[in-house]
């Protein structure tokens, strides 16, 4: 083979420094200045401030290979060209060299030996046919025809086509894009006729953003004049080789190889294209966990929520497809396929994005707990799965609420032959995922294979639900205070306040609290916390704690607004709404919080305060268990 993802990663950054260019580090797939989006899905995504006209510390020339992020197609991962993580190869001009030098640069590198060395009869560019926005790019046209490329092969096409945006809102511009031919049968000569032909495929895109779009639609000119160019790196690789798909490619072989080998089948290695169901397991494995090394390198780790989500979604799904496939483990334990297929993905990257080797144990540890905390309940949830599915086949108009018994005469006949009329309840797929941890998206997924939908609109209504009664149960515990009043318990409760507040003074203002509960005997509290807290800094909280309680200060009640709450220092729970009363009370100097009491007159009254035990509670919270008394 000859281009590889390495070889062309190579080429680009030798080629870009040849001409001046500083080399930039990819950045995190993170995006840090813009909320609108999870990831980073281009190359230019993290520049744009300096293509909007911000002065980049590194120069006006810059070029490098990006990590990025595409999530919209997970669901089509599988098939022969989508990926969830790519890498993608960029040079920019920030207000610099100009659209002439960019057309010829991009000749060079794709045609001269020294380089791609392409075979110009095989190449094709497009350029913008021009509108109201925009003229006709003869200026384009005029470059690749000084360059070589023949009249009849550049196109000219519309918006549709030539045109790049960012969003709808922010840079952008008419761009020129490159084809190259991949047909047995030579090139056709007449690219304007011939450009939808499949064998066509484009391989770089160079654009000329020289415009920001408003909020309001309209068009302005931007300070500068900037090229932004993108190369997609896997796809590339695969069309150069007159291959049908990026899994083909080196990128993937050796990841492909140690599934193969995992499952026992070897020919899922051979044939990476094959249109097999395990074939496209095994492809689905393969990106899933490549994009999930990445991300964790990237310090994403596995949630509910985000980024989070996402990462958990597509470790969970290759889990799942592992199965398929035969490779598990015992259940209960994570079996390090995750792992293994990381390492793999590992020492493939790292040499060009080195993170991944320094955060290797972080990564291979996230990876462990993830897979064995859904492992736990893998094998529970696709049996209840299984009886979700077969309930449905007997009574397919159960397609909501509880199943009533029914008489087959009572089911009416256009659903009773249907099957595709079977609709997984909303409430039953949120309860395979709050009990089982299965993301939607993979329910619907098994869904699917039965030919069943899932009532995803029920499945939000019943996350909703949940969500309504959670935060009803933390305000009850934020406003109804203490079930039991007991004179014991109250002195605890302010105890707690206490506690709270020297923990946050000796370990920091990261310490919250999660969780509270008191009993007459001793206070239970968790906070965030990642270490094991020394017994120097037990002793300091108790000293703290102790100390207040000595001052024998009085505890007093204020109520406010939240705003007011918050702007007065005072610590707690800040889920109400806008200008909701709460009360805030403070301890002497040490603690100011939200809380709806009841506590003790004088913090003397509590007469001492010891810390019984500290140990951990969940991942990243430590749980501390304590007692006063006379
Ligand atoms: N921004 C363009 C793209 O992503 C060129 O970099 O294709």
């Amino acid at each position: 083979m000859k281009y590889t993802t390495d070889y062309l990663r190579e080429k680009w950054i030798a080629f870009w420094r040849e001409k001046d260019h500083t080399i930039l580090p990819s950045a995190s797939v993170i995006p840090d200045n813009d909320p609108t989006a999870l990831f980073h899905n281009s190359g230019m995504h993290p520049l744009v401030p300096f293509l909007m006209g911000e002065d980049h510390p590194e120069g006006k020339r810059l070029a490098n290979a990006q990590k990025c992020i595409r999530t919209g197609d997970i669901d089509e991962v599988g098939d022969a060209v989508h990926l969830t993580f790519f890498e993608m190869l960029g040079n920019w001009s920030l207000g610099d060299y100009k659209k002439e030098d960019q057309i010829r640069w991009s000749y060079e590198f794709l045609t001269d030996e020294k380089w791609l060395g392409l075979d110009p009869e095989k190449l094709a560019v497009s350029v913008f046919a021009g509108d109201d926005d925009a003229p006709r790019d003869e200026e384009a046209a005029k470059v690749w025809q000084s360059c070589g490329i023949a009249p009849e092969r550049i196109a000219y096409l519309g918006k549709a086509d030539n045109w790049w945006a960012k969003g709808d809102i922010g840079p952008c511009g008419p761009d020129s894009e490159m084809f190259y031919w991949t047909g047995d049968k030579p090139a056709p000569e007449n690219f304007q006729e011939t450009h939808d032909d499949e064998h066509w495929v484009e391989i770089w895109n160079d654009v000329f953003m020289e415009f920001n779009r408003t909020e309001k639609g309209a068009l302005e000119s931007l300070p500068q004049k900037n090229i932004d160019t993108g190369m997609g790196l896997e796809r590339t690789v695969a069309v150069l080789n007159g291959l049908q798909s990026v899994y083909q490619t080196y990128a993937f072989a050796l990841i492909l190889e140690k599934i193969a080998d995992l499952a026992g089948k070897p020919e899922l290695a051979k044939n990476p294209i094959a249109k097999t169901p395990e074939a496209n397991s095994a492809r689905i494995i393969a990106d899933h966990l490549r994009s999930a090394t990445v991300m964790i390198g990237d310090s994403i780790i596995p949630s509910n929520t985000d980024q989070g989500y996402i990462l958990r979604r597509l470790i969970r799904r290759a889990i799942r497809h592992a199965r398929k496939l035969g490779i598990q483990g015992s259940e209960n334990e994570s079996f390090g396929f995750c792992n293994s297929i990381a390492k793999t993905v590992i020492k493939k990257l790292s040499p060009y994005y080195p993170g991944l080797k320094t955060k290797e144990s972080f990564i291979l540890e996230e990876l462990n707990r993830e897979e064995a905390q859904f492992l736990k309940t893998l094998e529970k949830g696709e049996k209840e799965f299984e009886k979700l599915v077969s309930s449905l086949s007997r009574h397919p108009e159960f397609i909501s609420g509880s199943p009533k018994s029914c008489s087959s005469s009572e089911i009416p006949k256009q659903v009773r032959n249907d099957k595709r009329e079977g609709v997984i309840a909303g409430s039953d797929a949120f309860n395979l995922y709050e009990t089982y941890g299965f993301p939607l998206e993979m329910t619907m997924e098994l869904a699917e294979e039965k030919q069943l939908t899932v009532d995803e609109d029920g499945f939000y209504k019943a996350q909703e639900l949940h969500q309504q009664k959670s935060r009803a149960g933390a305000e009850k515990k934020f406003s109804g205070g203490l079930g039991d009043k007991s004179e014991e318990t109250v002195k605890l409760h302010t105890a707690t306040h206490l506690l709270h507040a020297a923990l946050r003074k000796v370990l920091g203002e990261h310490v919250e609290q999660r969780g509270s509960n008191i009993t007459p005997e001793r206070l239970r509290f968790d906070f965030s916390h990642e270490e094991k807290m020394t017994p120097e800094q037990i002793t300091e909280v108790e000293k703290l704690v102790n100390d207040a309680i000595q001052a024998d200060v009085p505890i007093t009640k204020k109520e406010m607004t939240v705003e007011e709450a918050k702007q007065s220092g005072a610590i707690g729970l800040f889920e109400h709404k806008y200008g909701d009363k709460v009360k805030v009370y403070s301890m002497g100097d040490l603690s100011k919080e939200i809380c709806g009491g009841p506590h003790v007159e004088h913090t003397g009254q509590l007469g001492s305060f010891k810390i019984k035990k500290e140990q951990a509670s969940s991942r990243g919270v430590r749980r501390i268990k304590a007692v006063v008394g006379n």
